[in-house]
């Protein structure tokens, strides 16, 4: 469905996103995960062509790096797919109302990408998950996978 290979990105002269990579299914919930600053929002900006992209980047088998945000849009790949922090400063029962949706969505066989900042909603929902740090994928596996990786939570994730 979505498929990101050694994606670079910049603004200016920084250089934000320094080779990232990964890939979301067909109807699956994918998270990226990182603490504010990581490069996530950059990561969903770069995808829509908002931000110009350095590296593969794939949606339906087709490349899409380097189109307009428009012809991007139109071809079915946006903000619904991809959702930025959904859950940002709502109240625990919204957060609630906001998960029973996103797994509504993706029953009917849409792919999500979930950018969070939160652990507890996207171990719940996520069939897989992306660690970011710093520009890059730090870790990915499924959610039982980072349960077990103490180090990775408290290096890359805890506050
Ligand atoms: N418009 C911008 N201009 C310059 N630097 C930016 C801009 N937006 C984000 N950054 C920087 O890029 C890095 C990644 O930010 P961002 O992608 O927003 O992280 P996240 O969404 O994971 O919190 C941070 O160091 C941030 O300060
Ligand atoms: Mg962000």
């Amino acid at each position: 469905m979505l498929d990101v290979d050694d994606l670079h990105a910049y603004y200016g002269k920084s250089h934000i996103l320094q080779g990232v990579s990964f890939r979301v299914g067909e109807g699956e919930i994918v998270s990226l995960l990182g603490r504010n600053g990581a490069g996530r929002s950059t990561t969903i900006k770069t995808i829509m062509g908002e931000v110009a992209p350095v590296g593969t980047i794939r949606f339906r088998g087709e490349r899409i790096d380097g189109l307009a945000p428009h012809v991007i849009a139109r071809k079915g790949l946006g903000y619904l797919i991809m959702v930025d922090e959904p859950t940002e400063g709502l109240a625990p029962l919204i957060v609630e109302r906001v998960r029973e949706l996103l797994e509504t969505v993706s029953r009917r066989g849409v792919a999500i990408l979930l950018i969070e900042q939160k652990l507890a909603i996207a171990l719940t929902i996520s069939q897989r998950l992306y660690v970011m740090g710093q520009g890059r994928i730090v870790f990915e596996g499924t959610p039982q996978d980072l349960r077990k990786h103490d180090a990775v939570r408290k290096e890359w994730l805890e506050v």
